[in-house]
C-alpha cells in the first residue's frame, strides 16, 4: 500500500514537471495522464471552460484504446457543454466542489443531473465511478475541469475513488489549472503581437500572414506523412509551426512606413534596412521558454535565407547584427546560412512566403500569374528553395490552391 505522504511527494514532483511544459495540448494530456495514474483509473477526460461553455478538449480511455488498431485516436468529436446543473461536469464547473460518484447509472435523486449516457451507448463501454475535479486558477475560478473514470483495485475491478485521495488530486488540479493559464495567456499574446502587426500595416499582413501559415502546415503535413512521422508528433508540431509562420514577418513593426509602405522598387539602402526584419523578429523570442518561442526565433530569423547560401541574414548575432567570427564576407557581412543548415521551419516558411508574395499583388508589385510562379518556383528548386519541399509543393499544389482561396486579399 502506497501512503499518503508517498502520494504526496509524487504529486508536489509532478507539479514540477508539469509546470514546465508550455505547449497547451500537451499539457492537457500531460495533466490527464498522471492523474490518471495517480487515481489509478481507466479513463478519463479534461473540459476547458470558453465563456459559459465547457469544451471538451481531451479524452483517455484505456479499454477503448485497446481495441483500436495501433495510432488510430478515440472515437471522440468536439463538443461543449452549457455550464449548468444538466451534466454532472457542468455541476461541478458550476458549484466549484469535487464530486465523487460511486457509480453514475445509480446517483439517486440528490443530484439535479442524470449521466449522459450517449457515449457509452455508442461505444458500449461502461462508465461507473467518476471522479470530477474543477481546475480552478489561483483566484478561484473554473477554468476547466478534469473527470476521471473507472478507478481500478489492484486485481482489476472496478472500484470507487478513495475518498482520502480528494484532497491530494485538488492540489494536485490546482497547480495544473494555473499552468494551464500561463500556457493560454503565451498564446493570447502571440496573437496579439499579430493584430498589432496588422494594425501597422493592415492592407498586406492580414491574409498574408494566415495563407502564410496554413501553405506552411500544409508542406509540412505532406513531408511528415512521407517521412512517417508519428501522428502525435505531428500534431504536436502543427500549431507551433503555425504561430510560427503567423509571425514570421512580425520584426516588420520595426520599419519605418517610408520604407514598409514604399509604392515602388527600394533602393538598395532602402532594402538593407528592411532586411532587418529578420533581426528584430528573432529578437522578439530571444528568451527561449517554450517550444515555440525556440521555433519563432527560427522562423524570424531564417525566412529569408536560400538553400545556395545566398540569403540573409546568415550567421549573424541578431543583437549584435555582427557576423558570427569565422562567416564574415569580405566586405565584413555575414555569410550566409546553406542547405540543411538552415532550420527547417525557416525552409518551409521561406517557400510558403515567396509562393504567397508572387501570387498577390503588393505595395510594390503586380501579382503573377499561376504559370509564372509555378515556373519560378520550380526554377528555384536547390537554388533559392531546398529541393524536395518544392517537390511536395508541387505534388500538392490543389491544396496551396485551395488554400489562397479560403483567405481571399482584401479588395481596397
Ligand atoms: P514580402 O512581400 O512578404 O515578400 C517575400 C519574398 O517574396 C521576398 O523577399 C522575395 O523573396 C519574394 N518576392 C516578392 N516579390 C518578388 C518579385 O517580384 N520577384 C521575385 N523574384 N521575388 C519576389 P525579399 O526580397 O527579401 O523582401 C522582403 C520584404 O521586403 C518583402 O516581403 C516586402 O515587404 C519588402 N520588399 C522587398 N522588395 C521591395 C520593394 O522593391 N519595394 C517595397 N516597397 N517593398 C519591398
Ligand atoms: C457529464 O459530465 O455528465 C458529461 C460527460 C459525460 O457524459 O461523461
Ligand atoms: C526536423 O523535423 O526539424 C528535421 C527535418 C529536416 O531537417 O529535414
Ligand atoms: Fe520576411
Ligand atoms: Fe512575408
Amino acid at each position: 500500500m502506497v501512503s499518503q505522504e508517498d502520494k504526496l511527494r509524487k504529486i508536489i514532483d509532478l507539479g514540477y514537471e508539469i509546470s514546465q511544459i508550455k505547449d497547451i495540448d500537451l499539457l492537457l494530456e500531460k495533466i490527464l495522464h498522471e492523474a490518471r495514474g495517480f487515481t489509478n483509473c481507466d479513463a478519463g477526460s479534461i473540459y476547458v471552460r470558453e465563456g459559459e461553455q465547457l469544451v471538451f478538449r481531451y479524452a483517455q480511455n484505456d479499454t477503448i484504446q485497446k481495441q483500436l488498431a495501433p495510432g488510430r485516436k478515440l472515437p471522440y468529436s468536439t463538443f461543449s457543454i452549457p455550464i449548468s446543473n444538466t451534466s454532472i461536469a457542468g455541476h461541478v464547473a458550476l458549484n466549484g466542489s469535487i464530486l465523487n460518484i460511486s457509480d453514475v447509472y445509480n446517483v439517486g435523486n440528490q443530484y439535479p443531473f442524470l449521466f449522459n449516457r450517449s457515449y457509452d451507448d455508442l461505444t458500449g463501454y461502461r462508465t461507473c465511478s467518476m471522479l470530477t475535479i474543477p481546475l480552478k486558477n489561483f483566484r478561484g475560478d473554473v477554468i476547466g475541469i478534469l473527470q476521471l473514470i473507472n478507478a481500478k483495485s489492484n486485481t482489476g475491478d472496478t472500484v470507487p475513488f478513495a475518498h482520502e485521495d480528494e484532497d491530494i488530486i485538488l492540489y494536485f488540479a490546482n497547480n495544473a489549472a494555473s499552468t494551464i493559464e500561463r500556457a493560454k495567456m503565451t498564446r493570447e499574446i502571440i496573437l496579439r503581437m499579430n493584430k498589432m502587426a496588422e494594425l501597422r500595416d493592415p492592407k498586406e499582413t492580414g491574409p498574408h500572414v494566415n495563407r502564410v501559415a496554413a501553405y506552411a502546415v500544409a508542406l509540412y503535413e505532406a513531408w511528415a506523412f512521407k517521412h512517417n512521422i508519428s501522428q502525435p508528433e505531428i500534431d504536436r508540431n502543427r500549431d507551433v509551426l503555425r504561430m510560427s509562420a503567423m509571425l514570421h514577418d512580425v520584426g516588420k513593426v520595426a520599419i519605418s512606413d517610408n520604407i514598409l509602405k514604399k509604392p515602388g522598387k527600394f533602393t538598395p539602402e532602402e532594402f538593407q534596412v528592411m532586411k532587418l526584419h529578420t533581426l528584430y523578429g528573432a529578437n522578439l523570442f530571444a528568451d527561449i521558454n517554450s517550444d515555440f518561442d525556440e521555433s519563432a526565433a527560427l522562423v524570424t530569423f531564417s525566412h529569408h535565407e536560400r538553400w545556395d547560401g545566398n540569403g540573409y541574414p546568415g550567421y549573424i548575432d541578431p543583437l549584435t547584427q555582427k557576423a558570427l567570427p569565422g562567416y564574415e564576407k569580405e566586405d565584413g557581412t555575414a555569410m550566409g546560412k546553406r542547405g540543411e543548415d538552415i532550420p527547417f521551419y525557416g525552409r518551409i516558411v521561406a517557400l510558403a512566403d515567396v509562393y504567397d508574395a508572387l501570387s498577390c499583388k503588393r505595395c510594390y508589385k503586380e501579382a503573377w500569374n499561376e504559370n509564372e510562379v509555378l515556373e519560378n518556383i520550380r526554377g528555384e528548386a536547390g537554388r533559392q528553395f531546398d529541393p524536395e519541399l518544392v517537390g511536395i509543393f508541387l505534388e500538392n499544389i490543389d491544396t496551396f490552391r485551395q488554400i489562397e482561396k479560403h483567405y481571399p486579399d482584401q479588395s481596397e
